[in-house]
């Protein structure tokens, strides 16, 4: 396994577990059979409803907690600083651990607390400078009471993350973005290797699975576009391993999400996958700033979250 050298000199694994909607009853199994495989990292968040269910398997597990590298995600509606600490060690507690390696604020979107998906402009909090930073001082001082090693954003534009760095004390160690060939994140990438943030990205085999309201009609199939699927069957692979080492070669990391054995242990052997200059050139040109996610369920009507302010033109 790679691994990704961390600001703090830790090391996270380059390729991990993703597991939104892996489903309950199912989720659990997978976690073990990805540990049995040799998957030391596991890309949770409190909103997948699942994290209960990890815990399980986490426990049963004879993997040594220090070689796990363990992420969750503050959901939305608790982003106010005295919400910040509970709803960490909610995570903590659902997943069994006293501690987590990292803890990401899941969207640069704020909610009321007793909303966990919006339905009405009343359920929203207008996104300001100065509630991210309360946010994240608050991760701060979880950092300073020994329940979480690292802490970073998902879903951030580098303006977002650069206030953090010039605000915070403690420096965001990850940023966790959606990345594949069709939006590549060059930008975000230079950003980080330039202040020392490590890149997870995700939905990287393209988010099939995610729900029906957040697709669009005629939208691109990564799995199945020509030049993926002639590399995978001239170097004898998938492709999803071709997307997967594509990610890995470029040094960051990933985490897909399978539910599925056969289709476990194929993506992580993925992760020793080193493609060719010419092949990275093949698919360096596929960039088209596409997201499958891009946070439009965030802009019902009368919310004050838009395309250009959540992502800043980036
Ligand atoms: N920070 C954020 O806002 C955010 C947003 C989205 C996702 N994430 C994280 O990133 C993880 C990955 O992203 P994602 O779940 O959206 O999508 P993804 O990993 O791009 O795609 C998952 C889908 O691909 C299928 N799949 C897995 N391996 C495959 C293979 N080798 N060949 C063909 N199909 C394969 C899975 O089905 P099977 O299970 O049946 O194999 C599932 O339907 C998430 O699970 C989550 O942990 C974070």
């Amino acid at each position: 396994m790679k691994y990704l050298s961390l600001h703090t000199g830790a090391k996270m694994p380059a390729l991990g577990l993703g597991t939104w909607r892996a489903d309950k009853g199912e989720v659990g199994r997978a976690v073990t059979e990805a540990l049995n495989l040799g998957y030391r990292h596991v890309d949770c968040a409190q909103v997948y409803g699942n994290e209960a269910e990890v815990g399980e398997a986490l426990k049963a597990t004879s993997v040594a907690r220090e070689e796990l590298w363990i992420t969750s995600k503050l959901w939305n509606n608790a982003q106010r600083p005295e919400d910040v600490r509970p709803a960490l060690e909610q995570s903590l507690k659902a997943l069994g651990l006293d501690y987590l390696d990292l803890y990401l604020i899941h969207w640069p979107v704020q909610l009321a607390h007793t909303v966990m998906y919006p339905q009405s402009r009343q359920d929203f909090i207008a996104w300001t400078t100065e509630h991210a930073l309360e946010t994240w001082n608050a991760l701060e001082a979880c950092v300073r009471s020994g329940l979480v090693r690292h802490i970073g954003t998902s879903n951030f534009s580098t303006k977002k993350i650069q206030v953090l760095l010039d605000n915070g004390s403690i420096r965001p160690a990850v940023s966790q973005v959606e990345m594949h060939p069709y939006l590549q994140q060059d930008g975000m990438r230079a950003f980080c290797r330039a202040n020392g943030l490590a890149v997870t990205g995700f939905a990287p085999l393209g988010s099939k699975h995610r729900p029906a309201h957040q697709h669009r009609e005629g939208e691109p199939s990564l799995l199945d576009h020509p030049e993926i699927v002639a590399m995978s069957e001239r170097l004898g692979t998938t492709p999803a391993s071709i997307l997967l080492g594509w990610a890995v070669t470029r040094g960051t990391s990933v985490i897909p999400k399978s539910t599925n054995p056969d289709r476990l242990r194929q993506n992580l052997a993925a992760a020793d996958l080193e493609l060719g200059e010419a092949d990275m050139a093949l698919i360096s040109a596929m960039d088209m700033g596409y997201r499958f996610l891009d946070g439009s369920h965030w802009m019902l009507e009368g919310s004050p979250y838009t395309l250009e302010n959540i992502w800043d033109g980036e």
